[in-house]
């Protein structure tokens, strides 16, 4: 073997004998491979055994590994997939089964939906909390647009969380409400009542409508127009009375809703008012039954009846 190295670094050599001349490194005395770099020698450390047994150990789970999982890409007999792997696994495989036995379980809780009362859905821990998930899901996709995303109503759209129910807030009641709707055309069973549209239709005078208005701020308890109030109290008893109560505490039976509270549906101030007593709203809200099934509107209704105002 030639000496490697410049004469001069030739302090440290050892003779072993003729052919095996080794390096050894004269501070560390450690055998050197023979490398230098402008003077810099590499010693020749062996590897750390625990290192070397991790790597020994490595190559041999990669063997085992590969046997027994999917691992080989693109040979040519594995038809443009990869080696299945003695224990066949496949992640596709274990989605589809989780994925049909969800189906299963969902298609048990909705029959158990089916054949329970909305009381005993409420009563029960595990329907109720069946119920709970199905209908926080369908809630986000059929009914957020128009109640918000936590059911709390924005103008013209009734707030679902507060204890202010325009018609019925009872379990029954909201079920009703879901599956026939609100002045829902093609369904005779929907909830129905038209306030008529006393400006455009020219039933009363704008003069008669201003009044309203004062008589409908001092309803609510605010500060309003004595004299308007004085005018308009006969004709609110003639002509508002029959839906909205001689007191304005509304009637559930015609969805009216009760005038001396803080909640409105389409706003408290003046210019709303008249609006509402000018044009009418008589706002819609779609018939579920057909566009979902029993189950979920049972589900739904025990849902909405949670939230804090059911009743
Ligand atoms: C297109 C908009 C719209 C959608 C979608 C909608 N609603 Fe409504 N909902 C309304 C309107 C408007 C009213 C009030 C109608 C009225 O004036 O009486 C209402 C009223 C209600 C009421 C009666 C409130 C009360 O005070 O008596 C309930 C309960 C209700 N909705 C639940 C739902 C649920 C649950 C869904 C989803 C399945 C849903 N709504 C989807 C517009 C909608
Ligand atoms: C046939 C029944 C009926 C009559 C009569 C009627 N209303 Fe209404 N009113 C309703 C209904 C139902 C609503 C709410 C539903 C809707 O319009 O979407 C309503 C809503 C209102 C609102 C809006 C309340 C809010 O929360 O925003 C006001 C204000 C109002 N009415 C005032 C009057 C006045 C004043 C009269 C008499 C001039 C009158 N109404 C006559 C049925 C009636």
């Amino acid at each position: 073997m030639p000496l490697r190295g410049s004469p001069s670094k030739m302090k440290g050599l050892s003779m072993t004998n003729e052919n095996d001349i080794k390096d050894v490194d004269a501070h560390s005395g450690v055998e050197t491979t023979g490398h230098s770099w402008d003077g810099i020698k590499e010693l020749n450390n062996p590897l750390p055994r625990w290192w070397l047994y991790i790597f020994y150990g490595c190559i041999a789970w990669a063997v085992v590994y590969m046997v027994l999982m999917p691992a080989l890409p693109a040979l040519p007999f594995t038809n443009g997939s990869h080696t299945p792997g003695l224990r066949q696994h496949s992640d596709r495989a274990i989605v589809n089964t989780t994925m049909a036995e969800v189906a299963e379980t969902r298609r048990t809780e909705a029959n158990a939906l089916l054949s329970a009362s909305l009381e005993e859905i409420e009563t029960d821990r595990d329907l109720q909390q069946f119920a709970f998930a199905m209908g926080d899901s369908l809630f986000g996709d059929n009914c957020a647009t128009c109640h918000g995303s936590g059911g709390q109503g924005s103008k013209g759209y009734p707030n679902l969380v507060d204890d202010v129910w325009l018609w019925d807030g009872t379990l029954e009641g909201i079920e009703y409400t879901l599956r026939h709707g609100i002045r829902q055309e093609g369904d005779d069973q929907t909830r129905f009542s038209v306030m008529p549209r006393f400006g455009a239709d020219g039933l009363l005078e704008v003069s008669d409508i201003r009044d309203l208005t004062q008589y409908v701020v001092h309803l609510s308890g605010r500060e309003a127009d004595a004299e308007a109030i004085s005018r308009a109290a006969p004709i609110y008893a003639a002509q508002c009375a029959f839906c909205h109560g001689a007191e304005g505490l509304g009637d559930r039976t015609q969805g009216a809703p009760n005038l001396t509270d803080a909640e409105w549906l389409y706003g408290s101030e003046t210019s709303e008012i008249y609006d509402t007593i000018y044009n009418a709203r008589n706002s819609h809200m779609p018939a579920w039954s057909g566009r979902l099934s029993e189950a979920e509107i049972k589900a739904l209704s025990v849902y909405v009846h949670s939230f804090g105002g059911g009743e």
